[in-house]
């Protein structure tokens, strides 16, 4: 079931992100959370650190699992999702970091990083809420158009529109985008027990209708979550035009 509101602002997007994830904390101290870089989340972020400094709620026990991470690229790097994920989540909401974990982009062990990344999801219980931003192309994760809807966490190649997409994070030079991304799969993104998909901007109005209103298909990643039994998509005015 997908569930569409429309909001007015970012800010009213982000208050709802963190009333139902302050209220998951509350009654769960060690909730699972599945969490997402780029921008789309980032007010989300700061509105669930408010509402849980306001509250005096204890996080000192949540878990976190990043959906993504550059393959090759030092986690030490600025622009690695570890830092992205420790900068934007971790320092500001004060999770104990070793219980977040971000994908291993290691060359070396790759191959094998993704099996492992499910296996300890899976021993963790599972993720109770996880948030997700979307590709202009309608990819979650780095799952690109074509990716398997049944899909485990593993390597993809990133296409050149997501490439050129995210070169505004390595001083707008493309040549220093990798090449390669370590990403959760649409099957494991499908495993958590609720998915908040955040879109703002028009050019993010295409993806939308897609993912709420075209056939499901793997040409539009997102669309897989019209098969998931509680995703809510919270979009603004922009974002909704096509529907
Ligand atoms: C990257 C991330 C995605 C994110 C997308 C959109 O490709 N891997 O998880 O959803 O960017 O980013 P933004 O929210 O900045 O538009």
């Amino acid at each position: 079931m997908t569930e569409i509101i429309i909001v007015d602002n970012e800010a009213k997007a982000g208050e709802i992100y963190a009333r139902c994830v302050a209220d998951l904390i509350a009654r769960k101290p060690d909730a699972v959370l599945g969490l997402a870089t780029g921008s789309s989340p980032l007010t989300a972020y700061k509105a669930l650190a408010a509402t849980v400094k306001a509250e005096h709620i204890d996080v000192s026990h949540v878990r976190g699992f990043a959906l993504d991470e550059y393959a090759g690229l030092d986690p030490a790097h600025p622009e690695s999702y570890r830092s992205t994920i420790t900068r934007t989540v971790v320092e500001p909401l004060g999770l104990t970091p070793e219980l977040v974990h971000v994908p291993n982009g290691n060359l070396d062990t790759i191959m094998d990083a993704g099996c492992e990344y499910d296996a300890a999801i899976e021993a963790a219980g599972g993720v109770d809420v996880q948030i997700l931003g979307i590709g202009t192309d309608g990819h979650i994760g780095f799952n690109e158009p074509g990716s398997s809807l049944a899909s485990g966490t593993r390597i993809k190649t990133l296409t050149q529109q997501t490439r050129e997409d995210n070169a505004r994070f390595f001083d707008g030079d493309i040549s220093q985008v990798p090449t390669h991304c370590i990403t959760q799969g649409i099957g494991t993104i499908m495993k958590a027990r609720h998915l908040i998909l955040l879109a703002f901007g028009e050019n993010k109005a295409e993806a939308i209708a897609q993912t709420v209103e075209g056939g499901i298909s793997a040409l539009w990643p997102a669309s897989a979550l019209q098969l998931h039994p509680h995703a809510t998509v919270i979009v603004d005015d922009a974002a909704a035009s096509r529907l």
